[in-house]
């Protein structure tokens, strides 16, 4: 496939912080580079710090936060790239309008219960925080989270791994024709993007955790 054959598209990730989102991502992106596919990722905490900087976390702002990374990832979609788009988003409504905006869209619901991601991945502390009550407007606790009703994909991250998560993903790439080779290609230590809020090793690789 040469480079400008390539159809674009959009995978969607969606779920609570702390679910896997920027983890299976970045594998993805790594895994359609190796593949020779133009490829970006817009990561929610990422894009908050720049295209979506100064908003906060009322339905009205997520909302919007929403939107213009639908706005981008259409612009990317429509010229080939695949992309990649993990903000939790939250709102059922907000993701059918990136739907519909995309076109080509592949909701995937990356899902890992409130009570799993505290007690096993709450490095941040975040959850017992808002568990305490000590900060509010978070998503899973005190703030809504709409899982999708007809996602293209489901991973349930409790049980899969994360390398069984990216199969799933790879494999669903395949049957809708997105990708050719669903075999995983890329094992081992992976070099950052750059473009996940994954730690960073002084190595530049990708830190395991969070
Ligand atoms: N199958 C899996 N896929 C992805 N992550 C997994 C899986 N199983 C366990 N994990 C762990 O769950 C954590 C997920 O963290 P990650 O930063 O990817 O979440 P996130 O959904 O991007 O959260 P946030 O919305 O806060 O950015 C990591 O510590 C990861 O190792
Ligand atoms: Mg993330």
């Amino acid at each position: 496939m040469t480079e400008s054959e390539q159809r674009g598209f959009t995978v969607w990730f969606t779920g609570l912080s702390g679910a896997g989102k920027s983890t299976i991502a970045e594998m993805l992106f790594h895994e359609l580079q190796a593949r020779g596919m133009k490829t970006e990722i817009l990561d929610g905490d990422v894009v908050r710090q720049n295209l979506s900087k100064g908003l906060g976390f009322s339905k009205e702002d997520r909302d919007t936060n929403i939107l213009r990374i639908a706005f981008v990832a259409q612009l990317l979609s429509r010229n080939g790239v695949a992309t990649i788009c993990c903000p939790i988003s939250p709102y059922r409504e907000a993701r059918a309008r990136a739907r519909e905006m995309i076109g080509d869209f592949v909701e995937v619901f990356v899902h890992a219960t409130v009570e799993e991601i505290a007690e096993h991945r709450d490095p941040k502390g975040l959850y017992k925080k808002a568990l305490a009550g000590e900060i509010t407007g978070f998503t899973g606790v005190d703030d809504p989270y709409e899982a999708p009703q007809n996602p293209e994909l489901v991973l349930d991250t409790m049980v899969e791994e994360p390398v069984e998560s990216l199969r799933n993903v790879l494999a669903k790439l395949r049957e809708l024709g997105y990708v050719e080779e669903d075999a995983v290609m890329v094992e081992g230590d992976r070099a950052h993007s750059g473009m996940t809020d994954l730690r960073v090793t002084k190595t530049g690789h990708v830190a395991e955790g969070r």
